[in-house]
């Protein structure tokens, strides 16, 4: 009896060759599941596409809501950035995927699930270990590692030999990944960490050259930590960052390039568009500020870094993941307010920001009438902050060694009173 596999579908050229080649292969019955994470489904068209290469069923999901809600939420919350830099879309999605993968899986009694990653990246690693998190039991398999190898010319003819309808224009010259918090872009040119990326590889945003010279203002409100409105209006979290990637891709903000470190080793130049993500962990960290303590600020800060390498490496459904994600919710409970941004050609900046919980008290913080500071109070403060320092001077010298006092190495000009000459006064 042949086994079934349920093969994550985009409806490229890639797994619709992948759909025969595992039935004419490997014996399997395939089914087919097509995720829409915001990247554009054609519905119809994939799932004629997936019977016509002889899938025995063929599933669509729009997952876009469970998208913004269980992943890219918390990502946004816990501040996650890999690297500083990178704001996880394709990661991201990985996980949610897989968890359709296994559910299929379980829908249609098959034994294993396929995906059309190579062996080169970090996308293998997230399908294959998110779904032994989920059921260790089903087996991944991946034809593109395991002797599906063909040439982009002997896929298209595989396919037309099988009825298939692939696209056959031009074939992209950038490897392309493409959902609701990024599209990421690789491959051909930017290959070389040198070239400037040619204008072909964005898409969702114009040159910051090309941007309106006018600046525009944004205000986004968020509840606890989740953005939900834009200038007022409430807005659900996919039309919400569908506005945000429009608005500020217009304004050119959003291009990151990244030397990246792969979880396989490799460094890779990988460009990325992401003006939503980038204009709401900018605002998000922006009320953060406002309404969290420094120490909490910090310790979630490492929480944050510790989650984006988590969910870079494909371990998103680990314990630790989980853990973590508890600990950021929590974090958010006073995470409500508005921030104002402003959007400039390339960039976004905080122009302003509040909050009923804010932190910030203006009769502290203020330099002008109104102070209830005791200033007084900062003498003992200081006396004690600085005592291990000052006793540790005192037992061992300042530390600061030389022969010659940096005044006298930077030449400073000194004039005592009554030097002057007659003529100079
Ligand atoms: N380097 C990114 C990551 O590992 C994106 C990979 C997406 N694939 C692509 N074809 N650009 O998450």
């Amino acid at each position: 009896m042949s086994e079934t596999v349920v093969l994550a579908y985009s409806g490229g050229l890639d797994t619709s060759v992948a759909v025969p080649w595992l039935r004419e292969t490997q014996g399997h019955e395939v089914v087919t599941l097509t995720v829409d994470v915001g990247g554009g489904v054609d519905a119809a068209a994939v799932q004629a596409r997936a019977l016509a290469g002889g899938a025995r069923r063929a599933i669509v999901v729009d997952a876009r809501a469970a998208f913004v809600t269980d992943y890219i939420w918390p990502a946004l919350q816990a501040g996650s950035l890999y690297q500083g830099q990178y704001p996880l879309a394709t990661a991201l999605a990985r996980p949610l995927i897989a968890r359709l993968l296994v559910e299929a899986a379980h829908e249609a009694d098959a034994t294993l699930v396929a995906h059309g990653c190579t062996g080169k990246g970090n996308d293998q690693v997230r399908f294959d270990v998110a779904v032994a998190a989920l059921d260790p039991a089903l087996r991944v398999i991946a034809p593109m590692r395991v002797g599906m190898g063909m040439t982009r010319d002997e896929e298209l003819a595989y396919a037309r030999e099988r009825g298939i309808d692939v696209a056959s224009g031009p074939s992209s010259p950038f490897s392309v990944d493409v959902n609701l918090w990024g599209r990421s872009i690789e491959a051909g040119v930017l290959e070389d960490p040198w070239t400037v990326p040619p204008a072909a590889a964005y898409e969702w945003t114009v040159d910051p050259a090309d941007a309106p010279r006018t600046t525009r203002e944004v205000v986004i409100g968020f509840e606890e930590g989740v953005p939900v409105s834009i200038d007022g209006e409430l807005l659900d979290g996919v039309t919400l960052v569908e506005r945000l990637n429009a608005e500020a891709g217009g304004y050119g903000i959003g291009r990151i390039d990244h030397v990246e470190d792969r979880l396989i080793g490799i460094k890779s130049r990988e460009i990325y568009e992401a003006p939503g993500a980038v204009v709401l962990h900018a605002a998000h960290a922006a009320l953060e500020g406002l309404t969290l303590s420094r120490e909490l600020l910090a310790y979630k800060r490492s929480v944050g870094d510790r989650l984006a390498t988590l969910a870079y490496d494909g371990l998103w459904f680990s314990e630790l993941g989980v853990a973590l994600r508890a600990f950021v919710t929590h974090t958010q409970r006073y995470v409500t307010g508005e921030v104002r941004m402003r959007f400039m050609p390339g960039t976004a900046s905080v122009a302003g920001r509040r909050s009923p919980h804010s932190l910030y008290d203006i009769g502290l913080a203020t330099y002008d009438a109104g102070d209830r500071f005791d200033h007084a109070s900062a003498v003992g403060f200081i006396a004690l902050w600085g005592l291990p320092v000052r006793t540790q001077a005192a037992a061992r010298g300042s530390g600061v060694d030389g022969t010659t006092t940096l005044l006298d190495e930077l030449g400073a000009d000194r004039l005592d009173a009554g030097s002057l000459t007659g003529a100079a006064r």
